[in-house]
């Protein structure tokens, strides 16, 4: 049968799915039966879903689980997090609880700025280019007044408007790099149609400026960037390095030592440092998910902030002086409490009502908490009984369930293996040894 089709996007959501059963699958019924089981009863519910995106043929559940005890700022938090790795969230909860009992988290922004560009080319004198930007300058931000007006409202709106001539690194290239305040919203819409708006403004007028013709003029794209290295937050903890530990088979001063080499290690090692700051994602990347913002966007401008220096390093990093541990991350986020998913997706309405409705500034200290927790948890494993142990504590469910396990199974093994290491083959040959 051929794999080809036309019209697609056109079908309705019950052909669609025909025409993928019958195409790719052996067991085309089975097919159709599982992706219906995903469905939700509730026909509206089922169908907001259906309309985030293009051919939707059912849902994706991803678990939403909460990590209690977080103390920020001196406020209360339990946080919110969508994510399918199993000791993610059990992390974050000890992390939480571990800090909890000693001063929280602090966390603070240090800055909100947004950035979008207009990508041009130019074949002319420099010196014209710029005059023309100078005469035009009062318009493009007239022109843009019924986009920004809102947001101005809201305390929000187009910071700044430079010309950057970047032709040392791309011949005729230039560009707007435009700086916006968005406020609550993660601005990807605000700040896309005002640059899409400078561009229009900035090419019809060239005939308005003598010696300059819109023939030598090309707007390549206007787009937002996703790197934001002036919207920082940081989120820091510290202790009395003697309050450190809890663990009896190393001592505190041992505990803490380790844990800076760790840092270290991963502030020089790229190899490592990407592994690291992996660690921080999953807590960063599941509230994200869970408050609806785009956890694409933050990665990739977190991943590019970790690489500012020319070289790929730690996210996070700690000190020792005069007996006090201090370990903090600064990252860039740029988050959104409105717009977007935000105000439609029940399960984010949700997660941000139990937030306490934060402002984006302090969902940004949540995230970066999260984060911060999530390195801290991983070190702390990963310097003292190795990741594992915990690691595949949690994994156990998951083999279970691969193996069917039912309920009375499960049981006796959970009772097994709290006292013996759990790997992949020794859970299977329990289930084996159980079943026989
Ligand atoms: C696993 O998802 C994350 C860790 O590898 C992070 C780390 O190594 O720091 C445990």
């Amino acid at each position: 049968m051929s794999k080809y089709v036309s019209g697609f996007s056109k079908f309705s959501k019950s052909d669609k799915i025909n025409w993928i059963a019958d195409t790719y699958f052996s067991n085309s019924k089975e097919a159709k039966s599982i992706l219906k089981q995903y469905w939700n009863t509730n026909i509206e519910l089922q169908s907001l879903h259906d309309e985030f995106i293009e051919n939707t043929i059912t849902n994706y559940y991803l678990p939403l689980g909460v990590a209690p005890n977080f103390l920020i700022n001196s406020k209360h938090y339990t946080i919110p997090m969508a994510i399918e790795e199993s000791s993610v969230v059990a992390a974050a909860s000890k992390a939480a609880k571990f800090w909890l009992e000693r001063g929280g988290f602090k966390a603070e922004v240090i800055s909100t700025t947004k950035i979008g560009q207009v990508h041009f080319m130019y074949k002319g004198d420099f010196k014209l280019l710029k005059a023309y930007f100078e005469f035009i300058k009062p318009q493009l931000l007239t022109d843009t007044k019924s986009i920004t007006k809102n947001m101005e409202r809201r305390g929000g709106g187009i910071l700044d408007i430079e010309l950057i001539d970047k032709t040392n690194s791309l011949e005729n290239y230039y560009q707007f790099h435009v700086s916006f305040e968005t406020q609550d919203a993660m601005g990807a819409n605000f700040i896309n149609s005002c640059l899409e708006q400078f561009a229009k403004t900035f090419k019809e007028n060239t005939s308005n400026f003598e010696g300059l013709s819109s023939d030598n003029l090309e707007i390549v794209m206007s787009i937002l960037s996703n790197y934001v290295p002036n919207c920082i937050v940081r989120a820091e903890v510290s202790c009395k390095v003697s309050e450190l530990n809890e663990d009896r088979n190393i001592t505190s001063e041992e505990f803490a030592n380790k844990f800076l080499q760790a840092i270290s290690i991963a502030e020089v090692e790229p190899y490592r440092a990407v592994t690291h700051n992996k660690g921080i994602m999953n807590g960063i990347d599941a509230v994200i998910l869970a408050t609806g913002n785009d956890f694409r966007a933050v990665e990739a401008g977190v991943h590019a902030y970790a690489s500012r220096q020319g070289t790929y390093t730690s996210l996070t990093h700690a000190t020792v002086i005069d007996g006090v541990f201090r370990f903090w991350i600064e990252i860039p986020l740029a988050l959104g409490t409105v717009g977007g998913l935000t105000n439609l997706h029940p399960l984010v309405k949700l997660s941000l009502e139990l937030l306490g409705n934060p402002s984006a500034k302090e969902l940004m200290q949540i995230v970066a908490v999260a984060g911060l927790a999530q390195n801290f948890a991983a070190l702390r494993s990963l310097t003292t009984t190795g990741i594992q142990q915990g690691h595949m504590k949690m994994h156990l469910m998951n083999i279970l369930n691969q193996y069917n396990a039912n309920d009375q199974e499960k049981e006796m093994i959970v009772e097994h293996f709290k006292t013996n290491v759990v790997t992949h083959s020794a859970v299977v040959e329990a289930i084996e040894k159980l079943r026989q």
